[in-house]
């Protein structure tokens, strides 16, 4: 399984701890940036993400800044992603099971990384339930 990655400045050491942690368990992980704590402006790095993700060049994606609603704000932008913002294993769950989420969004400056990574894990490990979701998830591109 290859896995985008991304984050601004306020996410940054989390997105690299989180890698390394992922590529320890055998992921094959993009990194689409940000590469330091310099502020930047994170539409630069969610927009390459988003594409890599809609074109099958990865075939999920997580995304980290400060509260995470930046980057779910842009992600969301385009038609086939589904960027759902999670801050606890529950919501990690369900924005899987319920919405599946084709990138998990995490608020890096709200959570522990350890919770971070329960969350990425709960999220990797859940299947999409489908059924009455699907029907939803089908009514939600414009
Ligand atoms: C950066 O200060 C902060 O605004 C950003 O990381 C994010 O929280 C935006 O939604």
């Amino acid at each position: 399984m290859k896995i985008g990655i991304c984050s601004d400045h306020a996410g940054f050491e989390y997105k690299d701890r989180l890698k390394a942690h992922l590529e320890s368990e055998g992921y094959e992980i993009s990194d689409f940036g940000t590469h330091s704590t310099e502020s930047m402006d994170y539409p630069d790095v969610a927009h390459p993400l988003a594409k890599a993700v809609e074109d099958g060049t990865v075939d999920l994606g997580i995304a980290m800044c400060g509260t995470g609603n930046g980057m779910a704000i842009t992600l969301n932008k385009h038609q086939k992603i589904r960027a759902g913002l999670a801050w606890n294993t529950e919501i990690g769950e369900l924005v899987k099971k319920h919405n599946n989420a084709n990138i998990l969004v995490m608020p890096a400056r709200f959570i522990a990384f350890e919770e971070a990574v329960n969350i990425t894990e709960t999220w990797l490990n859940t299947a999409f339930e489908g059924g009455r979701h699907q029907k939803r998830i089908d009514k939600i591109p414009l």
